[in-house]
């Protein structure tokens, strides 16, 4: 089973948004996957439950102690990916999700902010026993070019950047409000492909 972690020291920047996105997308490709969510705030777990189809994908709500079991019966049930979303404000359970994954997200926005934290996440990389960690822009502003100044400034800091860009695009959060993402709802839209285009970039890493 691949275990794909969405780390971040900031809050807002889009984990959830995009671990929902990617799962939906590998459902769509015929793959079994679970969300395991470590976010206290439970965000992903609440929006399977505004979701009609509430067992695809499967989201489980878990506690950082638990992790290894939760991942484990995900295997045991036949899932071949699992994505862990968790919160920005959790040192451990970031150290956690990153140590269990083989592949490590890092949603940024393209702002300094954003950029500052990449220092600790990179301690927490480290820690984690230096997985595949890739950093992907989101919510870039469609005109300009402040996403290709972020992308070009982190990896001056030495890390990998998905070339592959997530725009700010409103049928993120609409979709995520009816328990959606932006691929169901807006299958043809331009957030579906980006999406897509991010989940075939990190298969191929
Ligand atoms: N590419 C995008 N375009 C438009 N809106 C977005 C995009 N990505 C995320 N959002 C919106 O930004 C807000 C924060 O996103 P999200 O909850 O995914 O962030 P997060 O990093 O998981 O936050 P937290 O740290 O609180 O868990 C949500 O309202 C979401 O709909
Ligand atoms: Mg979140």
């Amino acid at each position: 089973m691949e275990i794909l972690a969405i780390i971040g020291q900031k809050g807002g920047v889009g984990k959830t948004t995009t671990a929902l996105g990617l799962a939906v997308e590998a459902t769509r490709r015929g793959c079994a996957v679970a969300i395991v969510d470590l976010d206290p705030q439970a965000t992903a777990a609440n929006w399977s439950d505004r979701r009609e189809d509430k067992e695809s994908p499967a989201v489980v709500s878990c506690q950082v102690a638990r992790l290894s079991q939760v991942l484990e019966a995900a295997k045991q049930q036949g899932c071949k990916l699992a994505i862990i979303d968790t919160a920005g404000k959790s040192t451990d359970a970031a150290i956690a999700a990153a140590k269990a994954a083989n592949k490590v997200l890092l949603p940024i926005q393209p702002q300094m902010f954003d950029l500052e934290t990449l220092h600790n996440v990179r301690e927490i990389l480290t820690l984690a026993g230096s997985p595949t960690a890739v950093v992907v822009i989101n919510r870039a502003a469609v005109q300009g070019r402040r996403h290709e100044e972020t992308q070009e400034a982190a990896q001056a800091m030495g890390f990998t950047v998905s070339p592959v860009v997530i725009f700010q695009r409103a049928a993120h959060g609409d979709a995520g409000n009816i328990g959606l993402t932006a691929t169901e709802y807006e299958p043809k839209g331009k957030a579906a492909q980006e999406i897509a285009a991010l989940f075939d970039y990190i298969n191929n890493l």
